[in-house]
């Protein structure tokens, strides 16, 4: 349950990030009125000025030709920190299982556990960690594992009753705010309670502001453009719908796809790295005998850029064959296809971006940068806020991932071993240069002040 938690907290941070911005004002000015603050009392009393908490330790001056650099003390401080910051390798033997294929802290689970919770800077992950899992089991699943016990999960209205259930075991915390979950905040329309969620317009907009909101391409047919090419495209795709379907600009105005595509209005999500994923054998099966395991699929949605300047949804296909049906609103599966595109979406952020990219190719910075500089050299501070946690956070938590049937392995039909294979190849396919959120967005030919944020 600790990555669930880890794995929700990050996501519900990201869409924290991307709504806020509605309170920037009022921030702006909170800010302004802070900065003056500070200023005024770092002027009034430079006495009892707090040290900064990322200066260069004074008897150690960079500069050149100081009289003092405390050459021997840095060499001697790099030289203990390689006595743990060992990197692994294929010959290393240790508990965390992909230590042979990805270059991970070189010690074992239990060692490590101790050193971090020594570690005076790193020891507040786990205290964090620690604290979360003590609320979550004593306050927060008490409450929740009852609601859950009366709902068998078969109407949207029963995911509502369960939300509800737990927005009340996080109140119940007394501590909501740390669960940084928006619709906390009285700012922030709940979409799940107000039925909202269930809308094209909030699908759309999850495109845009969710979790990875950079999956969506333009669909183009120059070789020279970036986006989706029609090409790769067209032999995926139900061939009459491709041929018949009516593109609506607006309530009057129509046109074909291959208009859209020629006036740069088509834009579809699907991941052809999903294709083929295959579930794991669902751990829930001999409690739940009256119903199947979904498969986790690889739709593709169309959405289409109107005259209103907005991005709508207009299509679903529901597997990338030229056979499968298409479903719009006016289908009775429109909301399950909706689903289905959400949730192939979810698992590649969560196990390619997340687990893959941002922690499997990341760490590794995280990880030499403590091998090569200095605990006195003054880029050390900035790293060593940007890396706190990354390590203890992957090494502790990591078995409910990788275990077949643990809790991390139960968010997904495709399980543990869908995790694995998605992360371990963004970690194969690793390119720093294009890893950027610049490049995300270049390449996805969403370029910044194309598309108006989704209005609701
Ligand atoms: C990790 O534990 C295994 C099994 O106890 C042991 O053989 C191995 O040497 C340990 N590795 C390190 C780096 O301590
Ligand atoms: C769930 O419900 C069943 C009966 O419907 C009951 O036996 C069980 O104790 C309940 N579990 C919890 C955790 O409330």
């Amino acid at each position: 349950m600790k990555v669930v938690t880890l794995l929700l907290a990050c996501v519900v941070v990201a869409q924290c990030h991307s709504t806020l911005h509605q309170d920037e004002t009022k921030l702006d000015e909170d800010l302004a009125k802070l900065t003056k603050m500070v200023l005024g009392r770092w002027k009034n009393k430079r006495s009892h000025r707090p040290s900064r908490p990322t200066s260069i330790p004074r008897e150690c001056p960079v500069k050149v030709g100081a009289r003092r650099n405390c050459q021997k003390e840095r060499l001697t401080d790099i030289a203990r920190a390689r006595y743990w910051y060992k990197i692994s390798d294929e010959n290393t033997n240790i508990d965390f299982p992909l230590a042979s294929t990805i270059p991970w802290l070189a010690q074992n689970l239990s060692e490590t556990k101790y050193y971090y919770a020594l570690d005076p800077f790193e020891s507040r992950h786990l205290v964090l960690l620690q604290t979360w899992t003590n609320i979550l089991l004593n306050t927060v699943f008490p409450g929740l594992t009852a609601a859950f016990n009366t709902t068998s999960f078969e109407s949207p209205q029963e995911y509502a009753i369960a939300y509800k259930a737990w927005q009340q075991s996080v109140q119940a915390t007394k501590a909501p705010q740390y669960f940084a979950n928006p619709s906390q905040f009285p700012t922030i329309t709940d979409h799940v309670s107000t039925g909202h969620w269930q809308t094209d317009e909030a699908f759309t907009q999850r495109r845009l502001t969710g979790q990875c909101p950079y999956f969506l391409k333009k669909v183009v047919d120059d070789e020279d453009d970036k986006g989706y090419h029609v090409d790769d495209l067209k032999p995926l795709v139900n061939t009459k719908f491709f041929e018949d379907f009516e593109m609506k600009y607006s309530a009057t105005e129509s046109v074909s796809i291959e208009q859209a595509i020629e006036d740069g209005r088509l834009f579809v999500l699907h991941i052809p790295e999903m294709v083929g994923i295959k579930n794991v054998p669902d751990v829930f099966a001999p409690l739940l005998q009256d119903r199947k395991l979904a498969d986790v699929k690889s739709p593709i949605s169309f959405f289409v850029l109107g005259d209103d300047g907005l991005l709508h949804v207009v299509a679903i296909q529901r597997n990338p064959v030229q056979t499968s049906e298409v479903d719009t609103s006016e289908s009775s599966n429109w909301l399950l296809a909706k689903g289905e595109a959400e949730m192939a979406s979810d698992l590649y952020c969560q196990a390619k971006i997340h687990l893959g990219e941002v922690h499997f190719v990341s760490t590794i910075y995280c990880l030499s940068f403590r091998r090569h500089l200095s605990t006195k050299h003054p880029l050390y501070d900035f790293f060593k806020h940007h890396c706190e946690g990354t390590v203890p956070h992957i090494t502790t938590v990591f078995e409910t991932l990788t275990t077949p049937n643990a809790a991390g392995s139960v968010i997904y039909g495709t399980g543990n071993q869908g995790f694995l294979d998605l992360s371990q190849k963004a970690f194969a396919e690793r390119d720093y240069e294009s890893n950027t959120y610049e490049d995300f967005i270049k390449v996805r030919t969403m370029r910044k002040g194309f598309l108006p944020f989704i209005k609701i």
